[in-house]
């Protein structure tokens, strides 16, 4: 649909998108209209992993001029409360979010930003990996709360798109050795194109099970565990898996309640962290790219016009390779 182009406030920056990801809650938000609390009650425009071509900038905006390539961080403070105050602007309770309603996305030609929030990118991050620093920086947050350092041994359940941003992040931390678990040996053999140690395709394991093969295959238990899938089962698996005094990671969402072994987690120390999307990791990931010490390129297994903006979510929904890139601009369809 023909929407106006937006003129931006004095803080903002009016961008010709160029590359927008698709990613699951996008989808999830076309095919049931609402994540949990979060319900669409009006159309809202989606997309937020991001980037552009500054074309405009509002009257306080220096950092930022016209011709400036960036990497959008959909999720702009408010307000400065006391989440803000320490650097935790994630949990902001009146924080903006592209595509999480009532909030627009950017799948769309132009659209204006919080400068403080658009990152300039240098000539050799391509526009792709500045979009794919969004789901990168759900990795980032992950490891970091999860305590990924030097010589960690990491497991990481799931190998969909998040999953392997997670593996990426954890080799680039210092992880010694990560194994991944999924369903789908496609995804495992992905996984292990970009770097896993030990892909495990579970079949009919039970989480004890797993947890023994985890331990058999990196000759320890992990210290830390991604759960990237929000299966019950998985989660299960993750807190057996996990060693005594370490951490396991909540990044997939899935049903409201699960039932999981919480007694043995609680004797051994084993600490269940949340995370909500992410904070402060776009400066740093912007140096990881530049600097070629991590490789997001392959995750990149399809590409469509914005014009064929359905055909690009079909092939989402039905799991379709790891990420689909939207391509904004009608005159540059580059990566
Ligand atoms: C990419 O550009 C940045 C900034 O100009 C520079 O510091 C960095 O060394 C470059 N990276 C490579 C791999 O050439």
């Amino acid at each position: 649909e023909n929407r106006p182009i937006p003129e931006p406030g004095p803080n903002e920056v009016l961008l010709k998108m160029h590359s927008v990801g698709i990613c699951g809650s996008d989808v999830h938000y076309w095919q049931n209209g609402r994540i949990g609390d979060f319900i669409v009650k009006k159309p809202m425009v989606l997309g937020h992993e991001a980037s552009g071509t500054v074309i405009k900038v509002g009257s306080s905006v220096t950092h930022l001029k016209p011709g400036d390539r960036v990497a959008i961080e959909p999720g702009a403070p408010r307000d400065i409360d006391e989440f803000c105050k320490i650097g935790r602007y994630n949990l902001s309770p009146t924080i903006f979010f592209c595509a999480t309603p009532p909030d627009d996305g950017n799948l769309c030609r132009y659209y204006a930003h919080n400068a403080n929030f658009c990152y300039k990118l240098p000539d050799n991050v391509t526009f792709e990996e500045g979009a794919l620093i969004e789901p990168l920086s759900v990795g980032i947050h992950a490891c970091r709360r999860g305590g990924v350092t030097l010589g960690s041994k990491v497991l990481i359940c799931g190998a969909g798109p998040i999953g392997l941003v997670c593996l990426l992040v954890a080799k680039m931390m210092g992880a010694a050795q990560v194994a991944i678990t999924d369903l789908s040996a496609s995804r495992l053999e992905k996984a292990k194109e970009i770097g896993a140690d030990f892909p495990i395709q579970i079949k009919k394991e039970t989480p004890k099970d797993v947890a023994c093969v985890v331990q058999g295959l990196l000759n320890c238990m992990p210290d830390i565990t991604v759960e990237c899938s929000g299966a019950e089962a998985s989660i299960q698996s993750g807190i057996y898996a996990t060693r005594s005094g370490g951490t396991l990671v909540l990044v997939g969402l899935g049903p409201e309640m699960v039932h999981i072994p919480i007694v043995n987690a609680a004797v051994r120390e084993v600490d269940i962290k949340g995370i909500f999307r992410y904070c402060n990791t776009w400066p740093m990931a912007i140096s990881m790219l530049a600097s070629r010490r991590v490789n997001v390129k392959p995750l990149v297994t399809h590409r469509f016009p914005l014009e064929k903006a359905l055909e690009a979510f079909e092939t989402t929904r039905k799991g379709q390779g790891v990420k689909v890139m939207l391509k904004c601009d009608p005159n540059d369809q580059n990566p």
